[in-house]
């Protein structure tokens, strides 16, 4: 799609004009010419509709001036860039029959409009379509943006989006299409087109590279589970950045089994690993000023005569032995390698983003990840960073006085605890192998995946962790 700049509504043409209105019907950037020379009607009609302009209303009328049709897009009382990215992505999905579409919400006055227009409205039009006989692909070729010139702002959202819409498409792939060789294929193409440096271990080199949480999590799978460790190495870069993505791309329990309605949704628990490339898609594309480490462990969880039993032991990367009693407490055991492999490049920070436990999403709801981190300045730096984004996140406690609940009577530590607290748990094991440094780990069980469309996000994966964890590089790139 092109995106092009009009400095003046009066220059631009197209088949669909959006136009913002504010609560109680107060007309948006460029509205009230347009309602004006459509006639005294307008008012009355969205009035019979009950469009007060409420956040994410929207009513259609026959065009003018050269549009086609027009679209009154809500934009509510109080805006800010939230609001702009979400009201975009409704404006977006609602545009996609059309092929050249105009709006004025870039004018709406705040900071970063039109970054926020561009990246909701791209991802408003996001689809998974790949195996639907009856495509209906958006037809969007142009969006026209009136107001000022703010390119950078545009490619931004556009490297974003790109970045976000690739980890959806990763996400919303079956499990059978997405072998951990295949993730490692496609994470080396994109290696390759950035400049970005990768090592992939199959499953000798894991075995001898000493990754035993991988191994032993793969040991049911019959297809081989790889280890992909990705470097961007920018010059002028003075900081280190680790991304860890959880890759599990399928999670059947493993002889731990979940129940068939668990299991519907278990090819998504690869979306921390999604993230992570959509991540380095967007931060080498943006060609920001930060060294970034990416590790992404990539297995299946499956029964099997050769899956792990509870009751096993395995060595982690960092030689901490640890008691499997729950085989579907898997993440963690491959997280402990990857943040274990981070942690001896000594990073500045390491950010671990993993679909890690279903207490999490009991505790936060499926629209908020639960952010832990092993000191206030790390927490609160993604905090901050998440809120520039536009992704909710809420702190949880690293609390040191539950770590008793992992004490095994055989093995260093055992990988679950009781039935409370379950992501503060979890959160206390994966600390075990972050060496002490910079931690943050963020629990994305529940926004990961959506059950509907609302706004930008579309059903299905969600791509949540992109924004920020591309907000964070951004900020440590300085
Ligand atoms: N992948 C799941 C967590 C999950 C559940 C993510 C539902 C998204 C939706 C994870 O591997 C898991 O099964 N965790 C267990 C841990 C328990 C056995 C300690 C859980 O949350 O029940
Ligand atoms: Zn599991
Ligand atoms: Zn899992």
């Amino acid at each position: 799609m092109d995106i092009i700049v009009k400095p003046d509504l009066a220059e631009a043409s197209g088949d669909l004009l959006i136009l913002p209105v504010f609560e109680d019907r107060a007309w948006g950037p460029g509205t009230e010419a347009v309602v004006a020379d459509l006639g005294d009607w307008v008012d009355d009609y969205l009035e019979g509709l009950d469009f007060s302009g409420k956040t994410g209303q929207t009513a259609a009328v026959p065009g003018a001036n050269g549009f086609g049709r027009i679209l009154f897009v809500g934009l509510g009382e109080e805006v800010d860039a939230d609001v702009l990215r979400k009201v975009a992505g409704i404006a977006g999905r609602a545009a996609s029959r059309h092929e050249k579409v105009v709006t004025t919400l870039s004018e709406v006055d705040i900071d970063g409009a039109v970054d926020a227009v561009v990246y909701g409205f791209l991802l408003g039009q996001y689809r998974f379509d790949k195996y639907l006989s009856d495509k209906k692909p958006s037809k969007t070729v142009e969006l026209v943006l009136t107001g000022s010139d703010e390119n950078d702002e545009i490619a931004h959202a556009q490297a974003l989006a790109d970045g976000v819409a690739m980890a959806r498409d990763l996400i919303n792939e079956p499990a059978g299409g997405k072998k951990p060789e295949i993730l490692a294929g496609i994470a080396s193409d994109m290696a390759s087109e950035l400049a970005i440096d990768i090592t992939v271990y199959d499953r000798d080199q894991i075995e001898e590279e000493r990754f035993g949480g991988l191994l032993a999590v793969s040991l049911g799978a019959t297809n081989p589970p790889r280890m992909v460790v990705m470097n961007y190495r920018p010059e002028g870069a003075e900081k280190t950045l680790a991304l860890i993505g959880k890759g599990i791309v399928f999670d059947s329990g493993g002889l731990s089994i979940k129940p068939a309605a668990g299991m519907e949704t278990m090819k998504t628990d690869m979306s921390g690993a999604a993230a992570v490339f959509g991540a380095m898609r967007a931060i080498a594309t943006l060609g920001l000023k930060v060294n970034v480490l990416a590790i992404t462990p990539l297995t299946e969880n499956m029964t099997g005569g050769a899956a792990q039993r509870p009751g096993d032991i395995f060595a982690a990367r960092n030689g901490k032995t640890v008691e499997v009693l729950n085989t579907d407490a898997e993440g963690r055991l491959v997280l402990a390698d990857g943040l274990s492999l981070a942690a001896e490049s000594k990073p500045d920070l390491m950010i671990d983003i993993a679909t890690l436990t279903g207490a999490c999403m009991v505790a936060l709801g499926k629209g908020i990840a639960g952010l832990f981190g092993s000191d206030d300045a790390a927490a609160e730096q993604v905090e901050a960073a998440a809120r520039r984004a536009g992704e909710k996140v809420w702190r949880m406690p690293v609390e040191k006085d539950y770590r008793a609940k992992l004490d095994s009577p055989i093995a260093d530590l055992k990988n679950i605890g009781d039935r409370y607290g379950g992501a503060i748990t979890a959160a206390l094991f994966l600390a075990e192998f972050t060496d002490d440094l910079p931690w943050v780990h963020l629990d994305i069980a529940g926004p990961a995946r959506a059950d509907a469309d609302d706004g930008y996000i579309s059903t299905g994966g969600t791509g949540f962790a992109v924004a920020t964890l591309v907000a964070t590089a951004e900020e440590m790139a300085g």
